[in-house]
């Protein structure tokens, strides 16, 4: 037993009922046995509706690479709620995140963080992320779909001093653009980085059906290591464009989002939550089985809610669930369910 472990369980003697970890607890709110917190050291405003949120991690936590992610967990009247953000401070550094206002969990993490607020954490996951090698880069980026560029790019340009990276990037105006003035003083002050700003607004949406557009922002882009993050469109436009052109190897894709299918539903049917001993009927439409146990008052696993992060598995007991993004159906008994993507197609029991 080691000398902290040993405190621990002398101290507990004298504790009971109450246990050591919930003494600890009160004087740093870092530590928890099970869950891993950062405390927020800042909240900076970024453009209109975007904020980035600094926090010192506590113990347990693993440095992040650019371009990773991670879950971020805050409760909201009273229910923790769980999604994932890129960490777009460099790696190296302590984490950021960067957020836009869209619905509930990111308004909440936008209009009321505050310095001191504690944030339950997931480890940083994800594979989008740099060349091992030095390599000529090229980031399309749209919206929010900057941040994971934004980490690589900070981490990058201090560390190569032959890094040469083109950041083709669209936001609606100058005004909406996330890290405007940071850009426009790294473009500045390095030789190898060159931002093109697309203002869709006035400039309209790069057209991906030629390579015309592309071509007058970035004459070599064939040749060079592609990220690309931002709306589902942009994803999709550019992964069939570097198909055509047989370049799709040199291209990393982050998605935000999940595409489901246009008639998105299941069938409808009854949903046994056999751990948490809870049932609920679901009606045939595009509700989910996270969104039906959740609704039941079942405890259910959930990171991102939008079929990327795998957090949500539960295994299938018996009874058949459909993908909501492919339509595939799934009956086997010890399948693991993405309970946010599928819906029931029949009466289902799941293991949670
Ligand atoms: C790997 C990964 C990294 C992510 N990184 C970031 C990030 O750096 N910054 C960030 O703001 N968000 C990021 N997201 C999105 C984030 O996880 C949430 O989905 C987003 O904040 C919406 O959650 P919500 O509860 O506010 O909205 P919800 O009520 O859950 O959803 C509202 C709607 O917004 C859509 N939506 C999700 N993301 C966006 C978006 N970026 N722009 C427009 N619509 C969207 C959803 O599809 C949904 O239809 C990331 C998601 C993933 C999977
Ligand atoms: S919650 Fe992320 S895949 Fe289901």
């Amino acid at each position: 037993m080691g000398a902290r472990s040993f405190a621990l369980s002398a101290a507990s003697v004298f504790t009971t009922p109450a246990r050591p970890q919930d003494f600890l607890r009160l004087v740093n709110p870092l530590s928890s046995a099970r869950q891993l917190r950062g405390v927020v050291t800042s909240v900076t405003p970024e453009c209109a509706g975007s904020v980035t949120i600094a926090f010192r991690p506590g113990h347990g936590w693993q440095a992040h690479e650019a371009g990773q992610y991670a879950r971020i967990g805050v409760e909201i009247d009273g229910v923790r709620q769980w999604r994932s953000y890129s960490l777009s401070a460099p790696a190296g550094q302590d984490p950021a995140i960067t957020v836009t206002s869209v619905g509930r969990v990111s308004r909440h993490l936008v209009e009321h963080t505050k310095v001191g607020d504690i944030v339950f954490l997931a480890p940083p996951q994800g594979d989008f992320l740099l060349p091992t090698g030095p390599r000529p880069l090229l980031m399309l980026t749209a919206g929010s779909g900057i941040t994971p560029v934004m980490s690589m790019i900070r981490t990058l340009l201090p560390r190569r001093a032959d890094a040469d990276v083109v950041l083709i990037h669209s936001s609606r105006t100058p005004e909406d653009t996330l890290f405007r003035s940071e850009l426009a003083m790294l473009d500045a002050d390095h030789d190898g980085f060159h931002v093109v700003h697309r203002h869709t607004g006035t400039d309209g949406r790069i057209d991906f059906t030629t390579p015309t557009d592309l071509e007058q922002l970035c004459p070599d882009w064939r040749s060079r290591k592609t990220y690309v993050c931002g709306p589902a469109e942009l994803l999709d436009d550019a992964t069939l464009m570097w198909r055509q052109h047989h370049v799709e190897d040199a291209l990393s894709v982050e998605r935000f989002e999940t595409a489901l299918l246009t008639d998105a539903s299941g069938t409808g049917g009854r949903v046994v939550f056999e751990k948490s001993d809870k049932e609920a009927d679901a009606d045939g439409s595009s509700t989910t089985l996270l969104e039906i146990g959740e609704e039941a008052g079942v405890l259910m696993p959930h990171g991102c809610r939008m079929g990327i992060c795998r957090s949500c598995l539960v295994p299938l007991r018996a009874g058949q669930v459909k993908d909501l993004r492919t339509g595939e159906i799934r009956s086997d008994e010890g399948d693991l369910i993405q309970t946010c993507i599928s819906a029931p197609a029949g009466p289902v029991h799941l293991d949670v």
